[in-house]
């Protein structure tokens, strides 16, 4: 398990799962930003403070009872990203399902790759999960091609599914290729570095 991951540009990364003592505002301000950006993620609206304690309080409990793994991506203590992994109810605990969000500043250097990477492999030691899936906006082509480069692929489309600025886009459902995950990272950057 890494604790900390160096990125591109050099910046060194913490990370670390929820822990209760997470700053609500902090949190609030970072999902207000990004849906103040417009990114393809399901929040539509700013959330205000008792919402996002209400959120935390939830995500800690769930991870706290070993039903998701969330974690937060710090520098010098302040929150740039956050991801998380839930497997489905009853007869769907064998799917685990991804997601993911990084501030602006700072995409584009490898973060995304880094800790959805660190993600699946927190999942299948904890899971042994049959299927890891995640959902992508079509339009979303950064993060489909980060899904792509780590082995995920399409495997349904939900046409007109997700509403976005009076529109409805196509949204799709991408499940992890596990041969092609170990294999690609041998040949990242990060795994070529270790060899
Ligand atoms: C989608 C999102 C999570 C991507 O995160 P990111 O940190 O910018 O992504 P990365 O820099 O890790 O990866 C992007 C690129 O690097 C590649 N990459 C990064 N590190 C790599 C490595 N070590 N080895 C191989 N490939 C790597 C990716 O495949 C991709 O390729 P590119 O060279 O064409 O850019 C981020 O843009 C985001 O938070 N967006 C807003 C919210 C959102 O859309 N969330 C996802 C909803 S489905």
């Amino acid at each position: 398990m890494r604790t900390q991951m160096r990125l591109k540009d050099g910046s060194i990364v913490k990370i670390e799962p929820l822990n209760g003592r997470e700053d609500a505002k902090e949190f609030q301000e970072f999902i207000n930003t990004l849906t103040k950006e417009k990114t393809y993620l399901l929040v539509n609206k700013p959330v205000t403070l008792k919402e996002e304690k209400q959120w935390l309080k939830t995500q800690l409990l769930e991870h706290r009872k070993g039903h998701q793994i969330y974690l937060k991506a710090l520098i010098n203590g302040r929150l740039i990203g956050d991801c998380f992994a839930k497997p489905g109810f009853g007869r769907n605990q064998g799917n685990v399902n991804l997601g993911i969000a990084i501030a602006k500043n700072w995409r584009g250097k490898g973060l995304g790759y880094l800790l959805l990477t660190e993600l699946i492999e927190r999942s299948e030691k904890k899971w042994h999960p049959k299927n890891i899936y995640l959902h992508v906006i079509s339009k979303n082509t950064t993060a489909r091609r980060l899904y792509e480069t780590l082995g995920f692929h399409i495997i349904a489309t939900l046409p007109d599914w997700f509403e976005y600025e009076k529109k409805y886009l196509d949204e799709y459902m991408l499940i992890l290729d596990k041969e092609k995950f170990v294999q690609q990272k041998k040949t990242s950057y990060e795994g070529s570095k270790k060899r």
